[in-house]
C-alpha cells in the first residue's frame, strides 16, 4: 500500500534531482529509502548483503516457511512449483525446469527468495534466514553439502549445474552485418494494381449500397479517349500501363490523371523537356510525390520519355 507514493517519489526526485526542494513538493529520497529498492543481486554476487548459513540451519527455517507448498525435498507439493530435481530432463518432451536443472545463476535464488517469498510473506525474511534457506534448497539440488555455509563471499564458489547451457545469442538474425546482396531484380517487379493502403477504391462493388462517389475514382479506359498517338507515344503506352498507371491512371496519391485535360494543361505547358526531367528524376510538387521513374522501376530514360509522351498526348 504504502510502496506507491515511494515509486512516484523516487522518480520525482530522479526527474528534478536537486530541484524537488525548490519545486516545494516532496523529498530527497532517504538512503533507507533507496536501499528498500535496491535490492538485486548481480550474478556476480554484486549486491549481496553481508550475512551467512548452512543448509543444516536452514532445513527447519524451510520446513515451517516452503515445505508446505514446495514440499519436503522441493518436489513440490500439489501444483505449487517444483524447486528440486529434474536433471537431464531439459532435452524432454516435458522438461522439469527447477533450480537445479535450469537456473543458470546462484544470485538469482538468493534474489528471488529474499524478493518473492514466502509466497504470502513476501520480504518478511531476515538476510541470514535467506542465506541458509538458500543454501538448503541449493542442498536439495545437490549443489552444495549439508555443512556448507553460503555467505557473501563463499557465494562465488557456487556453481550452478546447467550454467554452461546460457550463451550470448549468436544467431546470424541477432548479429548480423547489413548486406545488400541478392535483393529482388527492379526489373522483374511490375505494379499489378492500385497500391495498397492510397486507393481504397478497389473494394467497393456497384451493388454494395456505397455511394456513387466512391467509385466514381476507378481508373478510366484510357484508350477509349479518341486521340491520335504520336510514335513516341505509342512506344510509351505499354511501360505506361505497367509502370505509371497504378498512380496515374485512376489519379491516385496526387499523381495527374491520364486524361483529364484540365489536369494536365498547366503541366504541359511546361514543355516535354521538363515533364520528362520530373518523371525520370522525381518531382515533388504542390500535389504530391512524383517518385523517380515512378519508383523502383530501373527504366531507360528514353522509355520513361515514351511513357511520358502517352501521358501528355492522351491528356490534351
Ligand atoms: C503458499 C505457497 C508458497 C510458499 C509457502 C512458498 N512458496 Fe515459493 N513459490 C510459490 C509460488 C506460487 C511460486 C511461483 C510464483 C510465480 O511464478 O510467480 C513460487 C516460486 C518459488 C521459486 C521459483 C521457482 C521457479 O522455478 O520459478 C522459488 C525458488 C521459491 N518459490 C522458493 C520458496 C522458498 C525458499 C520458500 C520459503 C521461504 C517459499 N518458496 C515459500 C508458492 C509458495
Ligand atoms: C507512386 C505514384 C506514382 C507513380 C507510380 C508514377 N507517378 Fe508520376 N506523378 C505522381 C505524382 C503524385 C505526381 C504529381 C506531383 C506534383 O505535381 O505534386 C506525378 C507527376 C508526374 C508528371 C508531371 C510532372 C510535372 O512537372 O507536372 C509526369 C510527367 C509523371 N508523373 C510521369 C510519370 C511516369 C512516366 C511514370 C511511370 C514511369 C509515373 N509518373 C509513375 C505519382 C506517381
Amino acid at each position: 500500500m504504502f510502496k506507491l507514493p515511494k515509486i512516484a517519489l523516487l522518480s520525482l526526485c530522479a526527474a528534478f534531482g536537486a530541484n524537488a526542494a525548490s519545486m516545494g513538493i516532496g523529498a530527497p529520497a532517504s538512503e533507507a529509502e533507496i536501499s528498500g529498492w535496491d535490492i538485486d543481486i548481480r550474478p556476480d554476487g554484486m549486491g549481496l548483503p553481508v550475512g551467512a548459513g548452512t543448509a543444516e540451519q536452514g532445513e527447519p527455517l524451510y520446513e515451517a516457511k516452503c515445505a508446505a507448498c514446495h514440499g519436503s525435498f522441493g518436489e513440490g507439493a500439489g501444483r505449487w512449483p517444483v524447486l528440486a530435481g529434474g536433471e537431464d530432463s531439459l532435452a524432454e518432451e516435458r522438461p522439469e525446469k527447477t533450480v537445479g536443472s535450469y537456473w543458470p545463476y546462484a544470485s538469482t535464488l538468493w534474489d528471488y527468495i529474499h524478493r518473492a517469498m514466502p509466497y504470502p510473506q513476501p520480504q518478511s525474511l531476515s538476510d541470514d534466514e535467506v542465506y541458509k534457506i538458500t543454501a538448503y534448497v541449493l542442498y536439495l539440488n545437490d549443489i552444495v553439502d549439508y555443512d556448507f555455509e553460503l555467505n557473501q563471499d563463499s557465494f562465488k564458489d557456487v556453481v550452478m549445474p546447467n550454467q554452461d547451457s546460457f550463451y550470448v545469442d549468436d544467431r546470424p538474425d541477432v548479429v548480423n552485418t547489413r548486406c545488400f546482396e541478392n535483393c529482388a531484380d527492379p526489373e522483374a517487379m511490375t505494379i499489378v494494381g492500385t497500391i495498397g493502403g492510397l486507393s481504397p477504391t478497389g473494394h467497393f462493388k456497384e451493388d454494395s449500397g456505397v455511394s456513387a462517389s466512391h467509385y466514381a475514382d476507378e481508373p478510366e479506359a484510357v484508350e477509349s479517349k479518341a486521340v491520335a498517338l504520336s510514335e513516341a507515344a505509342e512506344r510509351g503506352k505499354g511501360s505506361y500501363d505497367q509502370y505509371c498507371a497504378a498512380c496515374h491512371g485512376a489519379g491516385i496519391a496526387g499523381a495527374p490523371k491520364v486524361g483529364d485535360v484540365a489536369g494536365w494543361s498547366g503541366r504541359i505547358s511546361q514543355g516535354m523537356a521538363t515533364l520528362v526531367e520530373h518523371a525520370i528524376n522525381g518531382y515533388q510538387g504542390d500535389a504530391g510525390y512524383m517518385p523517380p521513374k515512378g519508383g523502383f522501376t530501373n527504366l531507360a530514360d528514353d522509355v520513361v520519355a515514351d511513357a511520358v509522351s502517352y501521358m501528355a498526348e492522351s491528356s490534351q
